[in-house]
């Protein structure tokens, strides 16, 4: 069994700079490794960059430089954005490191040698502009191929070929075994039939072209007077290797894999410890690559059943209903919205206001919206009221009231309150009692939607406890309580309570919101001696009663400055 919690997410292609699709991507990988950092899991993190291919090349030449060059230039946007965005990844996947070449031509050479790989002749449509095969897919109504594609001419072409086609039973049993044990391949599991579904067509309709894919078997080689961007093929130096295989071997190569070992148990222990992993992509990478093509390869490679990958799924953020491309001139680059309306803003908005696995629009406006009503109106002036409230009646000085905790602790148990218990006889302690209890709900709720990586309802769940902790000071006017001796310890109770859950709220965000965390945790003056660390939020920190009897907390300073305008 690994001990380590491994998360990957797909690798961006560096033919274009970063965008706010491949930044969600990301800051949703790194929130679910933060969570299960917070749970005390070891975890390992990889993500990427996807640097070899025909776009690349064909934009270096645009450009008029070297590959090597113009990959190396992309690629410091998105390091740079990952650092920005506090995407705290444990290693960096470029397809052109020395270390990946040398596992992919390791896998292709005994996949090659045990013959699973194999050379054909295709014949098929080739536009010279775009310097590649077409299929049927590419014709356009009329059934013809379109003025976007040049000239477009009869080709022959030899290629090598992955077999694909002989494994469909075995993916299709496979997947179901996973559904049926209710652990199953693709989650959210909604997508489980889609794939399913072109599983089934593999071996049907054979496409013509050196392009063809799912349709049979898989093209894995382009010769290298036709792109030679890639990693030369180890039993052919006339050929580069194309695309998925490069790109999916990732997962393995950068975690230790030895192709030249065929089962798991002879894999060095640094793999063994790390695999299989959770692997986070786009809808638009599950077929076939990462549903049909990778646990194929990975069958192949002589992985068992039990060794197969879990697929996260998650949808698209389109603007307006329609997707982001370059031509239409809508992309939305991530620095510009971190500049205006800074990090948090933006991991909250993309872990919000999208339900995982599901589409979403991106507005502007709604990013706006949400940061000032959740994290500014709620979360922050909360924070500010809490802790001037602490100071103004009390000097800073939290009293945790040992009798009422003790019974306290009894109803949490209990779900109710033991009739010998003096409290039932003061009202006025209700409020606290039912809104201790409230908060003890919300943790587990929080936990559970995490669990389901439904980050957008763990959010929610979390922040509304800040809003119960309003409608706690509603309820109890803590400024009337101040006027009177009598309703001192009430007073103590309140602060307590909004300390205490505010304490609470930070750990639960942390995974989010790190920075914010830590502000929340500095201002109350919690655990200063990991302030900035990560190992100062803890899971199991969240139990009721972790601020001792007599903390002072500290000053409020604005968390979330609202966003005018
Ligand atoms: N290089 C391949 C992946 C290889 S993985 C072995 C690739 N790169 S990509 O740059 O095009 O996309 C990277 C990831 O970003 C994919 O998971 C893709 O789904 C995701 N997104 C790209 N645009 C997106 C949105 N508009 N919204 C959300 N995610 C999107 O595919």
């Amino acid at each position: 069994m690994p001990k380590t919690f491994f998360i990957t997410t797909a690798i961006d292609y560096t033919n274009s700079a970063p965008h706010i699709g491949h930044a969600y991507e990301k800051i949703l990988a790194d929130v679910i490794a933060r969570y299960r950092r917070l749970k005390g899991d070891n975890v390992f993190f990889l993500t990427g960059v996807d640097q070899h291919g025909q776009k690349v090349q064909q934009s270096a030449e645009r450009e008029g430089v070297p590959p090597e060059q113009f990959v190396a230039g992309i690629t410091e946007q998105f390091i740079a954005l990952w650092d920005k965005l506090d995407v705290r990844y444990d290693a960096w996947a470029a397809t052109i490191d020395p270390l990946h070449k040398t596992c992919v031509q390791g896998m292709l050479q005994r996949l090659f040698d045990e013959g699973k790989i194999y050379k054909d002749k295709q014949v098929g449509f080739y536009s010279v502009r775009q310097e590649q095969f077409l299929t049927d897919k590419d014709r356009n109504e009329a059934g013809e191929f379109g003025p976007e594609w040049g000239e477009v001419e009869q080709r022959e072409e030899e290629n090598y070929y992955f077999k694909l086609a002989e494994h469909k039973q075995w993916l299709l049993d496979f997947i179901d075994a996973r559904s049926k044990a209710g652990n199953p391949f693709v989650v959210p599991d909604f997508r489980v039939g889609e794939l399913r579904n072109a599983v089934e067509k593999i071996g049907g309709d054979r496409q013509s072209g050196s392009d063809r894919q799912s349709g049979s078997d898989l093209c894995i080689s382009r010769p290298k007077s036709r792109l030679s961007w890639g990693i030369e093929l180890p039993f052919d130096r006339d050929y580069v290797n194309y695309v998925w295989f490069d790109a999916l071997s990732n997962y393995i190569s950068f975690i230790g894999y030895d192709p030249s070992r065929s089962t798991i148990n002879e894999q060095p222990s640094i793999f063994r410890d790390k695999w299989p992993a959770l692997h986070v992509i786009g809808k638009d990478i599950m077929i076939p690559a990462h549903g049909i093509y990778w646990p194929i390869m990975l069958h192949a490679l002589g992985f068992p059943d039990e060794q197969m990958p879990t697929l996260l799924v998650h949808g698209w953020w389109n603007i307006s209903g329609a997707k982001m491309s370059k031509s239409l001139g809508n992309v939305v680059d991530p620095d510009v919205l971190i500049d205006k309306y800074g990090v948090a803003g933006l991991r909250y908005y993309l872990m919000s206001d999208i339900v995982t696995g599901k589409d979403a629009d991106f507005s502007e406006e709604r990013l706006v919206e949400r940061y000032n009503a959740d994290l500014a109106n709620s979360l922050g002036n909360l924070l500010n009221r809490s802790l001037n409230m602490t100071e103004k009646y009390r000097l800073g000085l939290l009293s945790k009231e040992p009798e009422y905790a003790t019974h306290l602790q009894m109803f949490m148990k209990l779900e109710q309150l033991p009739e010998e218990s003096g409290l039932l006889k003061k009202p006025e302690y209700l409020p606290l009692l039912d809104h201790a209890a409230s908060v003890i709900n919300c943790v587990n709720g929080s936990s559970r939607e995490m669990t389901e990586f439904a980050i957008h309802s763990a959010l929610e769940v979390s922040l509304s406890i800040a809003t119960r902790c309003n409608t706690l000071i509603d309820r109890t006017s803590p400024w009337q309580l101040a006027k009177s001796d009598q309703t001192a310890r009430q007073l103590n109770l309140v602060l307590y309570h909004l300390a205490e859950s505010l304490r609470i709220i930070a750990i639960l965000i942390s995974p989010v919101l790190p920075k914010a965390a830590h502000g929340i945790f500095d201002q109350l003056n919690w655990k200063m001696e990991l302030s900035g660390k990560e190992e100062r939020f803890r899971l199991e920190d969240v139990k009721w009663g972790g601020l001792p009897d007599g903390h002072v907390v500290g000053k409020p300073v604005p968390l979330f400055p609202r966003i005018e305008g």
